[in-house]
């Protein structure tokens, strides 16, 4: 599949993954340069970060950065319009937040000031779909209550197959629009023989991170 830029011109993208440590944030930095490449103006937003040590969230920091290189207008952007909640404990929002409310609406309100800066804005999740933010409130509920394309980021290694239809079962269960990518890294010399033979099968194309 060939993303046509033109389509996200004014869109937001939401990146979320099977499960931490997938590759969102080498995603992000992947579509960021790629809509950067067709001429669009790109913004990054992470509304939740956990493992913050000293005030500085990794994810957030880095990929902000970026970001003002790829589009000056996002100079005006500070580290905490651009992650917004940000927590110690490396755990999940419910878990890391202790007592802090998470407000949902104003997570809304923030991705529509970011948006002010950008054509396209790269909405990077935390962990995978059915991560925790409250108790019975959900990384896909985020998902569905922003209204935004998701791109769902899957891994190559063995177990690749059982977490992508998971991950997509909930997906569609929700109708969110979606496409799914898979980050060639892990295992990447036997996914040829493990897991490529039943997926193409299935989804008869696959879309990889690295052809972007
Ligand atoms: P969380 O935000 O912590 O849930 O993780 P994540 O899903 O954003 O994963 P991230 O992109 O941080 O990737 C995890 C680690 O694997 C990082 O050290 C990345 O640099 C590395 N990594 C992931 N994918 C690739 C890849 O395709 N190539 C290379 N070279 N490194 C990768
Ligand atoms: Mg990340």
């Amino acid at each position: 599949m060939k993303i046509n830029p033109k389509e996200y011109i004014g869109k937001t993208i939401f990146i979320t993954a099977t499960n931490t440590n997938v590759g969102k944030t080498y995603a992000c930095k992947k579509f960021l340069n790629y809509f950067s490449n067709s001429n669009l103006k790109v913004g990054y937003f992470k509304p939740i970060e956990t493992g913050v040590e000293n005030n500085t969230p990794l994810d957030g920091t880095r990929m902000l950065e970026l970001t003002k290189k790829l589009n000056p207008d996002f100079e005006k952007v500070s580290i905490n319009d651009c992650v917004p909640y940000q927590f110690t404990l490396p755990a999940s929002p419910y878990v890391a937040k202790g007592n802090t409310y998470i407000d949902i609406e104003f997570l809304k309100e923030k991705k529509e000031y970011l948006q002010n800066f950008c054509d396209v804005l790269i909405i990077e999740g935390a962990g995978g779909l059915m991560v925790p933010i409250k108790k019975e409130y959900f990384m896909i509920n985020l998902i569905k209550e922003f209204k935004t394309k998701c791109f769902l980021i899957t891994p190559s290694k063995l177990g690749s197959i059982n977490d992508t239809l998971l991950s997509i079962e909930a997906l569609k269960n929700k109708n969110i629009d979606f496409e799914f990518f898979i980050n060639l890294y892990e295992d990447i010399n036997s996914f040829e023989k493990v897991s490529k033979p039943f997926l193409i099968d299935y989804f008869e194309t696959l879309n990889f991170l690295q052809d972007l």
